[in-house]
């Protein structure tokens, strides 16, 4: 499947999406990058990988989020893109774009949805002292954070974790559970046997 990754920043999920993408057998061929501004760092890594990239900036279509999403549709168009994944793409969608791509578009998050939807989601798990985080990949759908869930990761928050620390635990295992969703879905794996992971976060 021809995949477009977006991004708005490091891109470390895109990151271990090209990973996948360059194994034998994987279901997927990432044919564009695109991020919502030239600052996002994952730009510079997919050039250095030989992957198409494109610039849609939000901010040149002011309040039009339509015009945006038609931008970022000709773009996709142009490529012959058939699915999307969301990677730290800071947009929320109109259900204009949504309704078009529902069911070829999923999005990782960083919690155990559908608790902590929204931002700041590591600082909150702490805040209400839960004993597990985690991330999710989800289709979306016109609903922030709330579509059909395809996988999950568990993480353990320890007693002296900041947002910080928990974060780059969890990010850690994102980089594992990503790639792993994209496959099962595109491998058209039925809703019963997508992922599920309780990831020692020491492991290697
Ligand atoms: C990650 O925590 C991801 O779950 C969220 O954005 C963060 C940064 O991701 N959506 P990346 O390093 O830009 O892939």
């Amino acid at each position: 499947k021809r995949i477009a990754i977006f991004i708005s920043g490091t891109g470390s999920n895109m990151e271990a999406l090209l990973d996948a993408c360059e194994e034998d057998g994987y279901p997927a061929l990432p044919v564009l990058v695109l991020a919502n501004k030239a600052s996002a760092g994952g730009i510079e890594k997919a050039k250095a990988r030989g992957i198409a990239t494109s610039i849609v900036d939000h901010k040149t279509f002011g309040k039009d989020r339509e015009a945006f999403e038609r931008a970022i549709q000709a773009e996709l168009e142009k490529h012959n893109v058939e699915f999307i994944a969301l990677a730290g793409f800071m947009r929320v969608l109109t259900p204009w774009f949504i309704e078009k791509w529902e069911g070829k578009m999923i999005n990782i998050h960083p919690s155990l949805l559908p608790s902590f939807p929204g931002l700041h989601t590591h600082q909150r798990a702490i805040d209400a002292k839960c004993r597990l985080a985690g991330c999710s990949v989800h289709f979306v759908t016109a609903g922030v954070d709330e579509g059909p869930i395809i996988g999950q990761a568990a993480v353990p928050i320890f007693p002296d974790d900041t947002a910080e620390t928990l974060a780059s635990r969890i990010l850690i295992t994102e980089h594992k559970l990503y790639p792993a969703c994209l496959e099962a879905v595109l491998l058209g794996e039925d809703q019963t046997s997508y992922v599920q992971m309780n990831d020692d976060p020491d492991a290697p």
